[in-house]
């Protein structure tokens, strides 16, 4: 029975999605399960009704690879579940959050354990203290951390941190990296020359862009005094997988040390992803600052930077560079944060690395069987797959590969039990519930995924 406000004629409660079929699905109105609504396509008509696109992030409409998405109830390890009790392997874990694989018990408990004192309080909170600790004990470049609630708000508030720290306004990024929707990074570039100013997309001002010059990745530009920062994904995980060409990060950090800019690495994907000290570990290069979200969560909504004392003290309330935010540190995020990097030991990522590279062994020996010229490189833990005769090394040459190709593998994957992520320059994860035998399920079904998509 749904309540009504009188005055208004509103519904003042939260109605069952069917009155009839909720009850007896095990549902109640809140922890909504989808079980009374028949199939995912009734299910997304009905979100398209209210939310833009039926989506709250927009790649997950599957525009780019045709159809319409699954609607997932529930996730367990390695899988997923849709609302018509369809069970997927997943590649997508939450686009690298979840490495733990879906309701991972250290998480859930430590969520539980945490929720029953409160989920937000506007004050600082023991745990926020411990995962900012727990960043610095795993990259040293992080003497100090702000946490906050995405990457996007990290990778805007480190070039405002930038800019504040360094008293200019220039900021140069890279065609085809990623840093989440925010303005002054959301700049049209590409073709392999420099461009300076143009939006990347609609409702983004050209003044918000005037001051961010886009160029190719892989190459070290000139970098000039007027510049505060390089912004830049060290592993580029946005456009396929792609690796830092040899020297060019090493490139980069002399050429902001010579200009006197700061170089940020965007790490939200490449943190705690490809090992405990992610890609400035590997690489050996220390950014200036670092931008942090996804795994730092365990699957809960956070972001945070990190960088030396002396480029953090820029940041309210001991400098003049604003940050602030309501749920900033959210004692839900911090306990699953923690207990995910808690699991987070050398052995583990060893183990993850061996899982990404039987996951490349698989879709290579499927798709060469079939007959299918592909590239699945392979980053620590991160796996691209690019449909064409040689491995990208920027965007340019990631666009041209066959994105008709990775559309058509995709439904066959899915039509298998499959989920990839619905967009061809994603990266495939691989997380801790992969075990043996879903790895050799993957390998069946990749099979005789790769030989339908030749015949679709
Ligand atoms: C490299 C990188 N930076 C920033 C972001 C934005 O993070 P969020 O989606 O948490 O805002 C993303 C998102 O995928 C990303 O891949």
């Amino acid at each position: 029975m749904v309540r009504r406000d009188a005055a208004l004629g509103a519904a003042v409660t939260i109605p069952f999605c069917d009155p009839r079929l909720c009850p007896s699905a095990g549902c109640t109105a809140t922890v909504c399960t989808g079980k009374a609504i028949a199939s995912n396509h009734d299910f997304y008509m009905r979100s398209s009704a209210v939310i833009p696109g039926g989506v709250n992030s927009s790649i997950r409409a599957f525009k780019s690879v045709g159809g319409e998405p699954y609607i997932v109830a529930r996730g367990e390890g390695a899988h997923i579940i849709d609302v018509e009790g369809k069970r997927y392997i997943d590649l997508v874990q939450s686009y690298g959050a979840v490495i733990l694989g879906h309701a991972y018990p250290a998480i859930t408990s430590a969520l539980q354990a945490a929720a029953v004192d409160g989920t937000s309080f506007g004050a600082p909170t023991p745990r926020e203290m411990k995962l900012a600790e727990a960043i610095r004990e795993r990259v040293p470049s992080c003497e100090r951390v702000r946490l906050m609630n995405s990457g996007t708000e990290a990778t805007s508030t480190a070039v405002r941190l930038a800019r504040g720290a360094t008293g200019r306004k220039r900021i140069i990024t890279f065609y085809g990296n990623f840093h989440g929707a925010t303005d002054a990074l959301l700049a049209a570039g590409g073709s392999g020359i420099a461009t300076l100013g143009i939006p990347g997309t609609a409702g983004v001002p050209e003044e918000a862009v005037a001051n961010t010059l886009v160029v190719p990745y892989n190459v070290v530009p000139e970098i000039g005094t007027d510049v505060a920062a390089v912004i830049v994904e060290p592993v580029a995980a946005n456009m396929g997988v792609v690796a830092p060409a040899p020297g060019f990060l090493e490139g980069l950090r002399a050429a902001c040390d010579k200009a006197g800019a700061l170089l940020i690495f965007d790490e939200v994907i490449t943190g705690f992803r490809i090992g405990p000290g992610g890609a400035q570990a590997k690489y050996d290069v220390k950014p200036d600052i670092t931008c942090f979200g996804k795994v730092i969560g365990g699957g809960l909504p956070i972001g945070a930077i990190g960088g030396s004392k002396a480029v953090m003290e820029n940041l309210t309330p001991l400098g003049k560079v604003f940050h602030a935010g309501t749920l900033a540190g959210n004692p839900l995020a911090t306990a699953a944060g923690l207990a995910a990097l808690n699991e987070l030991t050398q052995d583990v990522y060893m183990e993850l690395g061996a899982r990404a590279r039987t996951l490349a062994t698989l879709l290579r020996d499927a798709c060469s069987s079939a007959g299918i010229v592909a590239q699945f490189p392979v980053v620590g833990t991160l796996v691209g797959a690019f449909f064409g005769a040689h491995t990208p090394t920027n965007f340019d040459e990631a666009k041209q590969t066959d994105e008709q190709m990775y559309a058509r593998l995709f439904h066959a994957m899915l039509a298998e039990g499959v989920a990839m992520a619905p967009g061809a320059y994603e990266a495939l994860f691989v997380g801790l519930g992969h075990d043996d035998t879903v790895m050799q399920q993957l390998a069946e079904r990749t099979h005789r995924a790769a030989l339908a998509a030749t015949r679709a």
